[in-house]
């Protein structure tokens, strides 16, 4: 009996494995839409056989993309354009979740094969916010957000939510990891504010907490919430894994179902020990000590190695991105090969054995 490919249920929601597709920016929208891209491309991925599909980071606002590229979800019209998209992930069997984001003082920057680099404002870049004016390395300082902004924000993060229920997502995770606006929250090395939203872990933790509770007040109780967070800075003196302990207790206090446990990102140059499934201890110790779902994330690409990971309890679902690139039906061919039963789509039968 494969632990990887056995069902696995949150609130009022099922997914046929525990194989998920990581978010994956495809820089590939315009004003946020997505399009014929998007749909071939998680498509192709829920054909595969994969539990979950999830969108890549989708902008709750203009400001808050990465990159003109990025999805967005900051009006009906974009509701409308996802729609066929989680409908089509949900007829193959896959479920169907999005990723919320906000890019803070990352946002405003080309697409990656353009150089990813900061964008004037007179390349179609724009004024970016953050906890303060501390810039990312050596990028454009971010403009330090005021009470309003942090207010106008949660409100962006639940209008999207409600949105991504409109288009028939069942997941929403709200990405609060690799430096973008709330986990520069979360971390000292970018929030030096002095008020109630900076300073003790309480303090730093408090504009996440309230987009999580927000969101979870209008994301519906039958489906689950995750939270994807950055477990440590990997630097000293910055956000580390007993915060991120402590910070998914308050997560899962406050609904959020699954903490998907990425690292990194919040400052240039960190060392980082990257191995096969080097972020697996992070998700290992918050579901232990934290009592929370978690998920694992980063260079997970075996699917013996996914089956350790589920099998002695270090994770509940592992999620996949640069191997679900390589091979779409990468779930097909894991099944296969740990003896469990594929989720083959009917019109490919002849091909399955
Ligand atoms: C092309 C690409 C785009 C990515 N975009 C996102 C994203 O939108 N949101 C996110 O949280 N992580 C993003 N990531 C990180 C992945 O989700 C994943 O955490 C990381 O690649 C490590 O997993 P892997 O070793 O299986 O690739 C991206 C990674 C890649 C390769």
């Amino acid at each position: 009996m494969s632990s990887l490919f056995s069902a696995y249920s949150l609130r009022g929601v099922e997914f046929r494995n525990r194989v998920f597709v990581s978010p994956m920016c495809q820089y590939s929208s315009r004003d946020g839409l997505p399009n014929d891209w998007h749909m071939v491309h998680l498509g192709s991925r829920a054909v595969g056989g994969a539990g979950l599909v999830c969108v890549e980071a989708t902008g709750v606002s203009p400001e808050g993309r990465i990159s003109p590229g990025d999805t967005g979800l900051w009006s009906e019209e974009h509701a409308r354009a996802f729609a066929p998209i989680a409908s089509f992930i949900k007829s193959q069997g896959a479920r169907a979740a999005i990723q919320l984001a906000h890019a803070g003082r990352k946002a405003s920057t080309d697409l990656p094969w353009r150089g990813g680099k900061p964008l004037g404002e007179r390349e179609g870049g724009w004024q970016t916010i953050a906890p303060s004016a501390v810039p990312f390395g050596d990028w454009p300082a971010p403009r330090e957000m005021t009470n309003d902004d942090i207010e106008a924000v949660v409100k962006q993060f639940v209008d999207a939510a409600r949105r991504a229920s409109e288009a028939g997502f069942e997941v929403v995770e709200l990405h609060m990891a690799h430096g973008y606006l709330l986990h520069e929250f979360l971390s000292p090395l970018s929030n030096r504010r002095e008020d109630e939203f900076g300073g003790g872990l309480e303090n730093r933790a408090r504009f996440p907490l309230q987009v999580a509770e927000a969101v979870r007040a209008v994301w519906p109780a039958e489906l689950p919430l995750f939270a994807r967070i950055s477990a440590t800075d990997w630097v000293e003196g910055g956000w580390d894994l007993e915060q991120s302990v402590v910070f998914s207790r308050w997560l899962k206090e406050r609904g959020v179902d699954l903490v998907d446990c990425s690292t990194g990102g919040l400052v240039p140059g960190a060392r980082i020990p990257v191995a096969p499934g080097y972020q697996v201890p992070f998700a290992e110790r918050i579901r232990g000590e934290a009592g929370v779902a978690t998920g694992a994330v980063g260079l997970i690409t075996e699917p013996e190695q996914a089956e350790e990971i589920i099998s002695s309890g270090k994770a509940d679902v592992v999620f996949l991105a640069r191997a679900e690139l390589r091979d779409p039906y990468w779930p097909l061919h894991a099944a296969k090969q740990l003896g469990a039963q594929a989720p083959w789509p009917v019109q490919y039968g002849r091909a399955a054995d």
